[in-house]
């Protein structure tokens, strides 16, 4: 028989769906990783590997996570890095918790108007693009101080995966070829830099082997000597050279005078669970626990409804509109951080949402009588359950697009998180005031917002994302679909989502998740309704509290991959 009949295909088929060979297999990204010992998210699969691999060795929650963020400086140049900065909140089994502050800083000579012309107007890209877009990198520091205080390992020990896929290279993703391909505008602009990233014009393909032989030697520096070789030795003097070259302004002492900070985590709660996360200079955490606030005892109708979109974005507006006016780091000036996190605030704001007409014109609060005293993220549970939220960025994806020479790694462009001009908006089209000016030594404000939940005591959820101005609002929608929906964490980290940050006074949906009833609603209602690709890659973590179990969700927004043993 030359071709099989119609009758004998559906019994093949049949008894392969029996078998389950035939059955649709969802891919690893979309399914829910369950793991009984150790779970590892990240943005890209390679690196998450890399934290089952340490984990596996013996390594601890936080050894896993300097090695993820190590290995993604090589494998994820888009976000991954050792020349930008970012926020690692941990957790320990025994529940102490702290909270590593390696954001840039403003170097020495920065001026609140170094982005304006002679008529005070901002210069397009000075903020964005080259030198001087360039923060006082803290990432390095902030590895080296978690792995020192909370690793197992050390530092020489967890940087070995890197240092061998920088090496030896890795075969290049479709996503990474892609993502090189779009940004090579951005990454033409400065020799080294194309002739790393791009080869000169001849783009990677998918499957190609990578090798980064330069970062490879910056790398195995900082494994051997630790990150004195980074901020004052060798690496130190590539950066500045750099600087001569580009006419930027990080000098030999900005370096050797950063350190990275301990702070405390900023705590909420929320309907009986306990919320760790980031505190200034972040804007992230200060804003969620804002949010979470006014919502909390809130009906929220179901999910993605227009009685939930309504009241959520409410609360994102009102949050963001006190962002725009108060916050900055506060190493350097006030803030009302107590009363922005305070509930008797967040009830009068609630207030206010219940009884004005949707949509009305506002404007930041007044949380002074209230006043009591392209980026990417990794969330690691270990065995023992301690955890690690960590969330890092060059800002723009590739950053300011320079690379240090002979170093082989890119600088970020963080400077634009400073308000250049107050009232401007910056890259997300945020609105600062004058508290997030520039100053030598300052830190820019954040969105950043690396997140733990809590409840009795018992580690819940770990998670975080990218997404510059939509972070806080898509960490919040994440704890929301778990916390209020119930829903499981990769059905949470899946879920349509929505963003208003107050201006532009616009709200912006993910283009294919919304009924066009409830769009119909929000438009009647008066909301200007804005359409967008995906929001954020939240990548994160839920624990059973009674078995153990850790459950990771990748976000299937982007090429991210949970693995756990
Ligand atoms: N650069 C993005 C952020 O820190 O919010």
């Amino acid at each position: 028989m030359l071709f099989p009949s119609k009758r004998s295909i559906w019994a093949v088929g049949a008894i392969l769906w029996v078998l389950g060979l035939a059955a649709p297999r969802p891919t690893e990204a979309f399914t829910t990783v369950a793991a009984r010992h150790g779970m590892v998210v990240s943005g890209e699969p390679i690196a998450s590997r890399v934290g089952v691999e340490i984990l596996k060795a013996g390594g601890n929650a936080v050894d896993a996570a300097v090695a993820v963020g190590f290995a993604l400086a090589v494998t994820h140049p888009f976000a991954g890095n050792l020349g930008g900065g970012g926020f690692m909140l941990i957790r320990l089994a025994n529940g102490r918790s702290t909270f590593i502050d390696y954001r840039e800083e403003a170097p020495g000579a920065a001026t609140p108007t170094m982005y304006l012309d002679a008529h005070g107007n901002i210069v397009p890209g000075l903020s964005t693009v080259g030198a001087l877009s360039v923060g006082v990198p803290g990432t390095v520091a902030g590895f080296a101080l978690a792995e020192k205080d909370y690793g197992r390992l050390g530092l020489k020990a967890v940087m070995q995966p890197a240092i061998r896929l920088a090496e030896q290279g890795f075969p290049v993703s479709y996503w990474l070829s892609r993502s090189l391909k779009l940004h090579a505008a951005l990454l033409s602009k400065f020799s080294e830099t194309r002739r790393i990233y791009l080869r000169n014009g001849n783009f990677y393909r998918p499957g190609e082997i990578f090798r980064q032989p330069e970062l490879a030697r910056t790398l195995k520096m900082i494994a051997d000597r630790g990150p004195q070789a980074f901020y004052r030795g060798p690496i130190a003097r590539q950066i500045v050279a750099t600087m001569r070259k580009y006419h930027g302004i990080i000098t030999l002492k900005d370096l050797a005078a950063y350190r990275a900070i301990v702070r405390k985590p900023l705590r909420g709660n929320f309907r009986g669970y306990n919320i760790l996360t980031a505190p200034s200079p972040s804007s992230g955490g200060v804003a969620l626990v804002e949010m979470l606030n006014i919502l909390a005892p809130l009906h929220l109708g179901p999910p993605n409804s227009y009685e939930s979109i309504h009241l959520i974005a409410e609360a994102m507006r009102r949050a963001y509109a006190d962002r725009a006016a108060y916050l900055g780091d506060t190493d350097f000036v006030s803030v009302p951080i107590a009363g922005l996190i305070s509930p008797a605030y967040a009830a009068k704001l609630r207030q206010e949402i219940l009884h004005s007409p949707p949509d009305a014109p506002i404007h930041a609060g007044n949380p002074l009588p209230f006043e009591h005293p392209n980026t990417t993220h990794i969330s690691v549970v270990d065995s023992a359950g301690n955890a690690v939220s960590n969330t890092f960025t060059l800002n723009n994806g590739y950053g300011s697009g320079v690379t240090v020479l002979k170093a082989g790694f890119l600088l970020n462009d963080e400077m634009d998180d400073f308000t250049s001009k107050p009232g401007a908006p910056n890259m997300y089209g945020l609105i600062q005031s004058q508290a997030n000016a520039i100053a030598p030594r300052k830190r820019p404000l954040s969105c950043m917002t690396p997140t733990i939940v809590t409840r009795s005591g018992k580690l819940r959820l770990v998670l975080g994302s990218p997404g510059g101005s939509t972070i806080m609002n898509t960490v919040l929608q994440v704890l929301l679909n778990v916390l209020v929906y119930k829903m499981d964490i990769r059905e949470a980290v899946t879920a349509p989502r929505f963003h208003d940050q107050w201006m532009p006074d616009k709200l912006y949906l993910e283009r294919w998740g919304f009924s066009a009833d409830t769009v119909s609603r929000l438009k009647a209602a008066g909301y200007k309704i804005a359409f967008r690709g995906p929001m954020g890659e939240c990548e994160a973590i839920e624990v059973d509290p009674k078995t153990g179990w850790k459950f990771g969700a990748a976000d299937p927004r982007s090429n991210g991959r949970a693995v756990g043993y």
